[in-house]
């Protein structure tokens, strides 16, 4: 998400420094933006040039110094409180007063991260979906301590990306899109756990039958079955036992090559 949260910040005209641990990832992270960028110029989809749009866009694994003269700090670091806290609190160190630190998770408390840092109040969560270039939603969500002025201005700048901001304004897990979302993907895992279902029969349901762009199993390989599995490993419900068979052989989905669906040969992986 890392990536496609900063190429729509740098389409919207704004300078970016995208920071990762290691040199690798962060580059891996900057050929993705390139990809799509360029993809979006062949298209003529784009005002300006694709490397006006990259020029725009810098890249470190320093974290002090990617944050240090930033406006707005927006998180994608796995979904682990304490990965968050930790980035949270060197975030806070070095970032100007002024700036507001923004959550992209999907799944952990806004006020639980926000605890990590001496400016609450201007931490707020900026969900986007994945792929943020192509999906027009952003939830802006609250924290315990978040104040209106944050909110506003965290909305502001995402209309300013030309994205559609809404407020989820109490702390709820999932938020609103998740708590419907999930269960989408969770119910037929839960069916393909019994040997209720196969994934390309769900699948081909949901798409070719209902019209959804796609299936459940597909959209759960495509997000990455570990943002699924926490979501859920984070409330007080089970987890579907093929989500966390996929999860514990490391099976995430598209970016691992192997979820639902073998990436190499194209084909559904059932349990029936
Ligand atoms: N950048 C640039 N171009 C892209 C692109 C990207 N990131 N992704 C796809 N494209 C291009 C493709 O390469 C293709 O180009 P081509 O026509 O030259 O081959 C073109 O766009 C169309 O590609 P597709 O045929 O694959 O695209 P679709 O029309 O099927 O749309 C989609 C792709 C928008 C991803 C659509 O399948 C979709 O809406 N899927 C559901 C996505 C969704 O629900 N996301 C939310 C997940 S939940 C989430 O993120 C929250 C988290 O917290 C869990």
């Amino acid at each position: 998400m890392g990536h496609g949260i900063a190429e729509v910040a740098a389409l919207g005209g704004y300078d970016v420094t995208i920071r990762d641990i290691e040199t690798e990832l962060v580059e891996e992270g900057y050929d993705n933006i390139e990809w799509s960028v360029e993809k979006l110029a062949e298209k003529g989809q784009l005002d300006e040039s694709a490397e006006t749009v990259l020029d725009r866009i810098e890249t470190t694994t320093d974290l002090a110094a990617a944050v240090s003269d930033a406006d707005l700090v927006i998180e994608a670091v796995p979904e682990q409180l304490d990965i968050k806290e930790e980035t949270f609190s060197t975030v806070d160190e070095h970032a100007p007063e002024h700036a507001i630190l923004a959550s992209n998770t999907s799944s952990l408390s806004i006020s639980a991260i926000a605890s990590a840092t001496n400016r609450p109040e201007q931490v707020v969560g900026l969900h986007f979906f994945n792929p943020p270039v192509k999906m027009d939603l952003i939830e802006v969500t609250y924290g315990e301590a978040t104040t209106d002025e944050t909110a506003e201005l965290a909305s502001e700048w995402a209309e300013s990306i030309d994205k559609t901001p809404i407020y989820v304004r109490k702390d709820v897990h999932g938020f609103v899109v998740n708590t419907v979302l999930v269960p989408f993907m969770e119910e037929p895992a839960w069916m393909l756990s019994n040997g209720e279902t196969t994934v390309r029969a769900a699948d081909a349901t949901m798409v070719y039958e209902r019209g959804y762009p796609m299936g459940p199993f597909e959209l759960n390989d495509f997000g990455g079955i570990d943002i699924a599995y926490h979501f859920r490993d984070a409330s007080d419900r089970p987890v579907p036992p093929v989500i966390a068979e996929k999860v514990e052989n490391e099976a995430l989905g598209k970016k691992s090559g192997m979820g639902f669906y073998d990436y190499e040969t194209g084909d559904g992986v059932d349990y029936n």
